[in-house]
């Protein structure tokens, strides 16, 4: 197969999409590969995630650097060194300077455990149970200096159900954001979605091929 994407992912603790990220990438037509892991958390699963699957892994502690812009600057360097193209936030709790993201504009992208532009920031499934609405999900977009509100490139849907906790939705959410994060990775690396001015663009995303952009449950 043809040349792989070569992929940064960004980390602070558990690591689960990160986990998926790289199983995925672990089949042979996959067009992806994760290059380097960094943390802003020593000691953190996701890092144990990545040396168990053989992939560098960094620990840039925020605490260390006197500014965001230096401390944005230190993973910067970390992912030119490793050659990255595309990188992945998956629960990286940090805000990214402008400079950062508009140094990687539309090679940059998050997942976020909502259907946005619902329920953007924190303790986002408390919100929604609050809410009432009976359907939640999940995001993968591109990110802008504004907070979870860059051009979106896939969504999955999922039911909230009758007498869910925070513990219950935030579960069935992250086995829907496994699938989609994969999914839209994928779309990037194959170049069939990109960030055009402020919007997704699609290219050889048919009509038919809609589960892409949406995977089911
Ligand atoms: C996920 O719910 C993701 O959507 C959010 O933070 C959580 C990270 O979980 N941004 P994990 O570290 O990938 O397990």
């Amino acid at each position: 197969m043809s040349r792989r994407v070569r992929v940064g992912v960004l980390i602070s603790g558990r690591g689960s999409n990160l986990q998926a990220l790289m199983d995925a990438c672990s089949a042979s037509d996959y067009p992806a590969e994760i290059a380097c892991v960094v943390s802003n958390v020593a000691g953190v699963l996701g890092l144990e995630r990545a040396v168990r699957a053989g992939v560098p892994a960094h620990v840039v502690k925020h605490g260390t650097y006197a500014s965001r812009e230096s401390f944005d600057q230190a993973v910067d360097t970390l992912m030119v060194v490793a050659d990255v193209e595309l990188i992945c936030l998956a629960g990286f709790m940090r805000v990214l300077s402008n400079a950062f993201v508009e140094k990687w504009r539309g090679r940059l992208v998050n997942i976020h455990p909502s259907l946005l532009p619902a329920f953007k920031g924190l303790n986002v499934h408390r919100h929604v149970l609050e809410s009432g609405v009976r359907i939640s999900g999940c995001t993968v977009h591109f990110v802008v200096p504004e907070l979870d509100s860059g051009p979106i490139i896939a969504q999955a849907a999922v039911p909230v159900l009758p007498g869910d906790t925070e513990e219950a939705l935030a579960s069935r959410t992250l086995a829907a954001e496994h699938r989609l994060y994969p999914l839209a990775l994928r779309l990037l690396a194959e170049g069939r979605v990109a960030l055009e001015g402020e919007r997704s663009v699609y290219r050889q995303v048919s009509s038919t091929s809609g589960e892409l952009l949406s995977p089911g449950g």
